[in-house]
């Protein structure tokens, strides 16, 4: 702001000292002007020759001065001067000057700047003939002085002014701006699936059209994903009662084909069937996730026995597959804000991860700290790649090597995190094998 007025301000500082300059100037030439018709008072004609009747009064007024030196001289037609300084600075035009002619103009004299006002005295009327050349002049000391304080009466209050207005300014576009900037944080700290209004209070009326715009445009674009998310969910649905179908159809088919052929095809159809349903069914809890963001209402849960009975709940399966599960915990409790169904849908598509890539053991830990509450889901199996581990978030995205999955199991525990404004991280498990997820929910209210 101020770089931008610093050069203005310094041409207008130079168009005042030019003014002050250009008036001062005039003020101290008709002194000089004054001065120079009183000195061609003076001079008389005797006897065709001419004189000057300079009283000593007269004199002194003409040579002093308290701060600038005064001069002046009167040359005859004949070119001699009769009165004062023998080396006037030289009249500008060369022809000289014409009868009844005054000039006022710039010379130097003993190497300083002077101003000489020259008259052209006729001497018409008179027992001469000519004209005589009455000459005043004055150093400039008095005149810079005066135009340097003009020029100061004039800069500082405006230099005063020009800084009050540019703080007045930066004050007000800041104060005016802060709306904006609060509004702009607000925005940047929402999630990416926060499609709610912006709030209206705390904002100036001139930004009102504008909110209003934006919020019509949130309303439409989630009443566009809503749509769309019903729509995977009906499509989901009606795929599954299909899809059950032709997979009894290819079972009952199996257990009764001869052919080695038709055996081995209808086998290669069961297990695509049983695929395609579980995507199917995948699909599904997808929308419904999504679905749930608008309806959703958490509430306080506790973290501990959430994990603790999922745990029970899938230890049988577990066994039967030859894996342990573990619970373990230091925390009696711990807060959490969610929604129990979908917290459970997440730990049942981690422990089923754990189940179907892990080793031999799967522990789920919680643990209760000052910045809030993690879960922790950890195997003993191969782990996932350091590289890798951005990308499996990714809805469809299976390591090479997983052939069962639909690729939507962490897409799902993702969603759910973000619903409850919490993080998932992958990392190694203990002793560097297998795969620790950890859930992080922030600290829920006391
Ligand atoms: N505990 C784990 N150990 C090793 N690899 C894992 C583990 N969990 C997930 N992965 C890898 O991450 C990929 C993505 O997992 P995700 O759960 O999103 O999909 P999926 O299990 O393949 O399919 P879905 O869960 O939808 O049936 C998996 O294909 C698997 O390769
Ligand atoms: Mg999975």
């Amino acid at each position: 702001m101020l770089s931008m007025m610093l050069p203005l301000f310094i041409l207008l500082w130079g168009i005042a000292y030019l003014y002050s300059q250009y008036f001062i100037n005039a003020a101290f030439d008709r002194s000089l002007i004054r001065r120079t018709y009183a000195l061609a008072d003076r001079v008389e004609v005797l006897q065709g020759q001419v004189q000057v009747d300079l009283p000593v009064a007269a004199r002194e007024l003409l040579v002093f001065d308290q701060e600038d030196l005064l001069f002046h001289s009167i040359t005859n037609p004949e070119g001699k001067v009769i009165e004062g300084e023998q080396d006037m600075p030289p009249l500008p035009a060369k022809r000289g000057i014409r009868p009844g002619q005054l000039i006022v103009y710039d010379g130097t004299k003993d190497g300083e700047r002077v101003r000489v006002a020259a008259f052209g005295l006729s001497l018409k009327g008179t027992s001469a003939t000519g004209t005589a050349l009455v000459q005043v002049g004055e150093t400039l000391s008095h005149r810079s002085a005066m135009a340097d304080r003009a020029t100061l009466a004039i800069v500082i209050p405006m230099l005063l002014m020009t800084l009050t207005a540019a703080a007045a300014i930066a004050y007000g576009v800041g104060r005016g701006l802060e709306p904006l900037s609060r509004l702009r944080d607000r925005l940047s700290a929402r999630q990416a699936f926060d499609l709610s209004p912006v709030p209206l209070e705390g904002t100036p009326a001139e930004l009102r059209p504008f909110l209003d715009e934006i919020n019509s445009l949130l309303q439409r674009l989630s009443e566009a994903v809503d749509a769309q998310s019903r729509f995977v969910a009906d499509a989901a649905h009606q795929l599954r009662t299909p899809i059950a179908g032709i997979r009894a159809q290819a079972e009952a088919a199996l257990a009764s084909a001869r052919h080695e052929d038709a055996h081995h095809a209808l086998a290669r159809i069961a297990q695509s069937t049983r695929t395609m349903g579980e995507l199917v069914q995948k699909l599904l809890i997808l929308a419904r996730v999504d679905a749930a963001e608008n309806t959703l209402r958490l509430s306080l849960l506790d973290g501990v026995k959430v994990v603790r009975v999922v745990a029970r709940e899938w230890a049988p399966q577990a066994l039967a597959q030859g894996v342990e599960i573990g619970f373990e915990t230091k925390d009696p409790e711990a807060r959490v804000m969610g929604d129990e169904q979908l917290l459970r849908e997440m730990l049942a598509n981690l422990i089923d991860n754990a189940l179907r890539y892990g080793g031999t053991r799967i522990t789920l830990t919680v643990c209760n700290s000052a910045s809030g509450v993690t879960w922790q889901v950890t195997d003993n199996g191969p782990g996932i790649a350091e590289h890798e581990r951005g990308a499996v978030f990714a809805p469809f995205h299976r390591l090479s090597g997983s052939v069962d999955g639909a690729g939507l199991g962490l897409t799902i525990v993702q969603r759910i995190a973000q619903l409850h404004g919490a993080t998932v991280s992958l990392a190694a498990g203990e002793a560097g094998t297998g795969l620790a997820v950890t859930v992080r929910f922030p600290s829920a209210p006391a």
